[in-house]
């Protein structure tokens, strides 16, 4: 569903200075897959991201969704970042409505979505709000509802939860898998978090830095519906354990 074909991305800084930011990245992600990102500060997640969002194009290779080049932002991608990024003078209904009405499609059906989805998310009641007059997570929330307002093949999360505190994030992690249970859909999601990743992911990709490469793809066997009892397993510590090794080596052992 999306894929990256030995996919570079060059970046000029104001000073000429060069930056790979990710280099020869080649991935595929099936449809309805659910995979998670993960890698040490600027190794190029969010380039990867961007790269498939078609808010950047590619230096060398080529990313497609669908089959299809992306050479913009698509109608059938979500996109949910770090921080919310609502509009300050909507209120979470409009905010949560505004995708559908730029791609012209602001039928009653997608109030009633948009409805449905704020009270998946618990921010029932709270439809003619104001961003200000939300909680960060709360936001947040409203922004993951964005997202999905035009129930979209593809769903691209940048660090979604990485503002929130732990509790607010287990129960969005809990959500979104129960989202993506019941509309199902492909997910990209760059984490910081390893036993987020894991609890989350089909397979990891785990990156290194300096250019950013894919230093390893690693499948879950974790069965679904996942739920934080799991991390208990031995599967689970299997893989967050592998993933540690890669992003640290040895110095895991130091820490521990
Ligand atoms: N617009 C830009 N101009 C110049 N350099 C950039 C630009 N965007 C990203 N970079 C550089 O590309 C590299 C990868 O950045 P990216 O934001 O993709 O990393 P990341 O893995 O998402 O990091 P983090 O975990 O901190 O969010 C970094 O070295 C960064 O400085
Ligand atoms: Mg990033």
């Amino acid at each position: 569903m999306i894929a990256f074909e030995a996919a570079w991305k060059v970046f000029e800084a104001r000073s000429g200075e060069l930056t790979t930011a990710v280099a020869d990245i080649s991935l595929d992600i099936a449809k309805n897959e659910f995979v998670c990102l993960v890698g040490p500060s600027g190794c190029g997640k969010s380039t990867l991201l961007r790269l498939a969002a078609g808010l950047l194009l590619p230096d060398r290779g080529s990313v497609s969704i669908g089959g299809e080049r992306v050479r913009e932002p698509r109608s059938d991608t979500g996109i949910v970042f770090q921080s919310p990024t609502l509009l300050p003078w909507a209120t979470i209904l409009d905010n949560v409505l505004f995708p559908a009405k730029m791609m012209g499609v602001a039928s009653p059906e997608i109030q009633e979505r948009a409805k449905a989805l704020l009270k998946l998310v618990g921010l029932e009641g709270l439809e003619r709000r104001f961003p200000r007059e939300l909680s960060g997570g709360m936001q947040q929330r409203a922004g993951i509802c964005r997202a999905l307002i035009h129930n979209p093949a593809v769903l691209l999360m940048d660090e979604p939860f990485g503002a929130l505190d732990a509790l607010t994030r287990e129960e969005l992690t809990i959500e979104l898998l129960r989202i993506w249970t019941t509309q199902p859909k492909t997910i990209l999601f760059v984490t910081h978090s390893i036993p987020e990743a894991v609890m989350l992911a089909d397979r990891v990709v785990v990156m290194s830095a300096h250019p950013g490469r894919v230093a390893e793809v690693l499948r879950v066997d974790l069965p679904r519906p996942r739920s934080f009892q799991m991390e208990s397993a031995d599967e689970f510590h299997r893989c967050t354990q592998r993933v540690r090794q890669l992003i640290f080596g040895d110095r895991t052992l130091q820490a521990a």
